[in-house]
């Protein structure tokens, strides 16, 4: 891909975070809704895995962290929300509701709920169409987006829809669902991001970067 076009893509997740933080490797959390952060300069520029404190992180809360210079998210999903992601109303509705695309690390989060626990969905935010930040849009059947808007994510830029798995909706400008990075569970309070456990898959890329 072309250095402007990551440029570019870097630009957009900036002007995009609301609140900027700094820390370390250990990112830790007091957030209501939703909270953009950044790790310190060097942690960023070097690319490593951060951890990701989601003690405080209640159902229906959304965080973003940076890694690699991209938003990823950290969506904790209410049981409701998990019932929606299975219901043949809206999986008919998915281009690739089984992840049958390599928009994922591995065989593990390959599932409806397309990560490692159910409740916790952790995913680049980065829009498979042009790189845009799509928008956390968790409202039932809001008014700009219909009567059957299930929840989930919108993009701003040329209005792709994804479920609350980053599945994309069938004829939409993206043609993939949002790509899922390595990822494991340190505890059941503390993620690390970036990493699998057994550090393999370090080099892992999605399609769209
Ligand atoms: S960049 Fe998201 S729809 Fe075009």
């Amino acid at each position: 891909m072309a250095e402007d076009t990551v440029d570019k893509r870097k630009r957009r997740f900036l002007v995009a975070a609301t609140t900027v933080v700094g820390g370390g490797g250990l990112i830790a959390f007091a957030i209501p809704f939703i909270q953009s952060m950044e790790p310190s300069d060097a942690v960023s520029a070097a690319g490593a895995p951060i951890d990701v404190d989601i003690s405080k992180l209640e159902p229906g809360a959304m965080i973003t962290v940076p890694w690699r210079g991209r938003p990823v998210w950290v969506l904790h999903r209410t049981p409701e929300q998990l019932k929606v992601l299975q219901k043949s109303s809206l999986v008919e509705r998915l281009r690739d509701p089984e992840s049958k695309e390599l928009q994922q690390y591995g065989t593990e989060v390959v599932n409806w709920y397309r990560s490692l626990r159910p409740e916790y969905f952790v995913v680049v935010g980065i829009c498979t169409h042009l790189g845009c930040v799509p928008t956390y849009r968790p409202d039932i059947a809001p008014a700009d987006l219909g009567p059957e808007w299930p929840g989930g994510f919108y993009c701003p830029c040329h209005g792709s829809l994804y479920d609350l798995s980053g599945r994309v909706f069938k004829s939409m400008p993206a043609p993939l669902n949002l790509p899922v990075l390595p990822y494991y569970f340190k505890n059941d309070t503390l993620l690390r991001v970036g990493e699998l456990k057994d550090k393999s898959e370090q080099n892992w890329l999605p399609q769209t970067w």
